[in-house]
């Protein structure tokens, strides 16, 4: 049976003087295999055409439709609007800069946090093409894969208390980036390089193990493994 949902959305832009901080109502009847990229689509196209919202490939790939879905971190496009209550409040993520009402930038933050750990692989200058592709063994292989996966989406961050507390913390998106280069055969950092991007409290010694992070990645990776790995890491040095 279908049912009228009933939207609670956060509105602001901020670089409107004249816009303040506020909730606004929608109703919108829910069809068949609704998303709610579905939904806000139908909203802006029916009922608030200035709606901002970020989606690039409606298919949980690019990470950009993050936003707070009933209190919890998630994407909007692989959230289903008959998993909810058919009372939704959707708000932007918090601790990234807010671009307006759903849509924040989250591309700055993780650039800033790729930027101090240096997220890429560091290797030999005599690194030729042909050792750069050279095969890897598949369970290595698979393994960096698996870590790899992270859409930069932004909703560990949002889930994490320390990360609410402290500005520089990198976060669990961070941690499980040096820790799939440090699987790396390729890097050629030791752990001492780890240690200077990482071994501090706005690295895996400021993670107080409160594992909002894994409860809502949307890519279900390992994360309290990869903080645990690369803190025990860090600690022997
Ligand atoms: Fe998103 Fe998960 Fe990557 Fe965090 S680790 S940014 S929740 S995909
Ligand atoms: Fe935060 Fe995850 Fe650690 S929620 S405190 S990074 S376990
Ligand atoms: Fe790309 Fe949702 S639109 S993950």
């Amino acid at each position: 049976m279908n049912r009228t949902l009933k939207f609670n959305i956060f509105r602001h832009n901020p670089r409107d003087p004249n816009s303040t901080p506020r909730m606004e109502n929608y109703t919108l009847e829910e069809s068949s295999g609704m998303t709610l990229y579905m939904a806000l689509t139908l909203l802006s196209e029916e009922q608030a055409p200035d709606l901002a919202f970020d989606f690039v490939c409606r298919a949980g790939i690019c990470g950009s439709c993050a936003m707070v879905i009933n209190g919890r971190p998630g994407l909007a496009c692989r959230t289903l609007t008959e998993k909810l209550p058919t009372k939704i409040t959707l708000m932007p993520l918090p601790t990234f800069e807010l671009i307006a009402d759903l849509s924040v930038n989250t591309g700055k933050w993780m650039r800033a946090m790729s930027e101090r750990l240096e997220t890429w692989a560091h290797l030999q200058e005599e690194t030729n093409i042909n050792k750069l592709e050279a095969p890897m063994e598949p369970g290595l292989a698979e393994q960096i894969y698996e870590l790899d996966r992270c859409v930069e989406c932004g909703c560990c961050v949002t889930a994490c208390g320390t990360a609410r507390m402290r500005e520089d913390f990198i976060g669990a998106v961070g941690i499980n980036k040096i820790a799939r280069f440090h699987l790396d055969p390729r890097d050629t950092r030791t752990n001492a390089d780890y240690y200077a991007v990482l071994g501090d409290d706005d690295g895996v010694f400021g993670c107080m193990t409160l594992l909002g992070c894994q409860d809502v990645c949307p890519k279900d990776l390992p994360l309290q493994t990869q903080i645990a790995f690369m803190r025990r890491k860090m600690a022997l040095g």
